[in-house]
């Protein structure tokens, strides 16, 4: 006989994006009133699951979230209860301790557990499933590069702030007659690049999955300014590279799960630009202003419509499942289907063809 689940967890694991209030909102409201069920809070993703520390959620505690950015949970991008790091003896090592998250489970009473989060996170979910802990699991990221769902909530939210600040660069590009160059968030995927950058009406785009020459993007500004167009907006993706190059690195974190942080090509554009073209070029990093501020509506719907969907799968028991967006309709699937692949920009992809046929340039 299937168990009547009573008790459940939520989590929001990774890095924060518009919209996971709105999911934990969901999720708990859903809960409480289709199903009567209790909700606990655990905070900062894995890390307060594995270290005790959670947070009782009633009707009044996800009430007027909606709208804020952030998430009211906290979380951690680093915490993985598979390879969690421990000081012993005076050294940082990475021990198991899964262990501790089944007795948290069992002390709190919990019958299942909401993971919101990103392929890491959900990499995490699948494991603990496997484990035999009941986890459902909810996409999220603003790159979109998830698997097994259309888009993830937060993406459009910082779709619109690039859009927000080409359009205010246009201003001041057309005034100096620069060249303003946008460097765009979305690691590995060009989601962010290509969508912010055609919602802005960018002249260049740049993404990781089409290696740019610096000569042909030179052409194209020189071609713009001899036909009278004295300004150009170049917008390039965080992970976008050169042809025969390597991606530039911000930094490198030895030891940690995410040990490369992405960051650079922007500038490195700007200067090439500025050498060879005798153009004044300025480079704006938008950074983590595109994870910040209020869901957009669609983000607030799509979030909202996951989140009481994950609470439906845990009150049928559909574990090991996860949210995600299909053809418009809200589906279920395999957390292995989520992890492991990314989801990048075919560079056929419809978008690509109509920029294409409006001018813009790829490199
Ligand atoms: O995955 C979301 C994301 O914002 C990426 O677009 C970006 O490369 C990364 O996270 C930044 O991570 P952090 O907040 O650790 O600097």
């Amino acid at each position: 006989m299937k168990k009547t689940i009573k008790r459940i967890g939520v989590l929001t694991g990774g890095g924060d994006c518009p919209g996971l209030n709105a999911v934990i909102r969901a999720v708990a409201k859903k809960a409480m009133n289709d199903h009567r069920m209790t909700v606990l809070g655990i905070e900062d993703g894995y890390e307060g699951l594995i270290e005790g520390r959670a947070k009782d959620l009633i009707y009044s505690s996800v009430s007027n979230i909606l709208a804020v950015g952030g998430t009211i949970l906290g979380t951690s991008n680093t915490a993985n209860p598979f390879e969690y790091a421990v000081i012993e003896g005076g050294k940082a090592v990475k021990k198991d301790v899964s262990k501790k998250v089944a007795e948290n489970f069992e002390k709190w009473g919990l019958d299942a557990l909401v993971a919101i989060g990103d392929d890491g996170t959900l990499t995490v979910a699948h494991k603990l499933e496997k484990m035999g802990l009941p986890v459902v699991g909810v996409p999220k990221t603003i790159d979109n590069d998830l698997n097994a769902t259309d888009l993830t909530f937060g993406h459009d939210s910082a779709v619109q702030v690039i859009s927000n600040a080409i359009d205010n660069l246009h201003a001041t590009a057309q005034s100096h007659h620069r060249v303003m160059v946008v460097e765009v968030m979305g690691r590995y995927a060009g989601w962010l690049a290509l969508r912010g950058g055609l919602a802005g009406g960018g002249d260049v785009v740049l993404i990781p999955e089409m290696p740019f020459s610096m000569d042909a993007v030179i052409e194209t500004i020189n071609d713009r300014r001899g036909s009278g167009r004295r300004f150009s907006i170049v917008v390039v993706a965080e992970g976008a590279h050169e042809k025969g190059r390597d991606l530039v690195v911000r930094q490198r974190i030895e030891d940690s799960p995410d040990p490369i942080r992405l960051g650079g090509i922007g500038k490195y554009v700007a200067d090439i630009i500025e050498q060879r073209t005798g153009v004044s070029s300025r480079i704006v990093v938008l950074g983590h202003l595109q994870r910040g501020g209020t869901p957009t509506a669609f983000d607030r719907l799509l979030a909202t419509r996951f989140g009481a969907a994950a609470a439906a799968l845990v009150a049928e028991g559909k574990f090991g499942r996860m949210v995600g967006l299909k053809g418009g309709e809200i589906k279920d699937s395999s957390l292995l289907d989520a992890i492991g692949k990314l989801k990048t920009v075919p560079p056929d992809h419809e978008l690509i063809r109509t920029a294409k046929s409006l001018g813009t340039f790829f490199g």
